[in-house]
């Protein structure tokens, strides 16, 4: 699918982005499970030995989730839960922790639904450092920020005041936001990677080296 300027919509080239970083028997999260879309996209890559946990407060975001899981019968492979992703520690298991191959971050609202329900900065923050805590040294973490609703410029822009205080401990793979008021996809990475990567290369040159235990007691 490409919209009307011939490009890739960003939740396509996100996934992109992050499908060399997963393989069967990967572990996942998405943040925002929304109406479904990304933990979908998540279930397929990682298997049927793979684990995705997908956060979302509402529960008409976790019914679509979960419609659209059953009817690809990858429901198996997916924890939905109903809470913030700021509580993301406390809802995967210990085992987990260092090995999340990628976090997606889809911020906003729920199209379709209530949109005065909005990812906030204070909590999308938190689910960011949970994230960065919980992430495989070669995993990585995938931010699609919305400037055009409102409380949307205002994320982004803590968004990336919180990216200019963490760097090195976060690096930003690449940005991609094509007009001023677009919605802008961020890729990031732990800085401790070894041997991390360039902003300007695209991160699918950039695989999961050493696959993860697929073991999640
Ligand atoms: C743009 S939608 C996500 C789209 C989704 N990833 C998809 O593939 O369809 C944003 C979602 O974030 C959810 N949300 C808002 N605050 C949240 C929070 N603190 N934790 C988890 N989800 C949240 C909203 O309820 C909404 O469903």
């Amino acid at each position: 699918m490409t919209t009307r300027a011939g490009r890739r919509p960003l939740t396509a080239r996100a996934h992109a982005a992050v499908a060399p970083r997963l393989f069967p028997g990967a572990l996942a999260v998405d943040a925002t499970a929304g109406n479904g879309h990304d933990t979908r996209f998540l279930a397929g890559a990682v298997g049927a030995t793979g684990r995705v946990w997908a956060f979302d407060v509402q529960p008409p975001a976790l019914e679509a989730t979960a419609q659209r899981l059953q009817a690809a019968g990858l429901a198996q492979r997916v924890h939905l839960i109903q809470a913030g992703h700021e509580h993301l520690a406390d809802h995967l298991p210990p085992e987990a922790r260092g090995r999340l191959a990628a976090v997606l971050f889809n911020l906003g609202y729920l199209p379709g639904g209530d949109h005065s329900r909005i990812t906030r900065p204070e909590t999308t923050l938190a689910a960011l450092e949970a994230a960065l805590a919980w992430l495989h040294p070669r995993g990585v973490v995938s931010v699609l920020a919305y400037r055009g609703h409102d409380g949307g410029k205002a994320e982004y822009e803590a968004l990336q005041a919180w990216l200019a205080r963490r760097t090195p401990v976060v690096r930003c793979l690449h940005r991609e936001s094509p007009a001023a008021h677009a919605p802008v996809l961020l890729l990031l990475e732990r800085g401790d990677t070894p041997g991390g990567c360039m902003q300007d290369r695209p991160c699918g040159k950039f695989p999961v080296q050493k696959p993860l235990s697929p073991e999640i007691p």
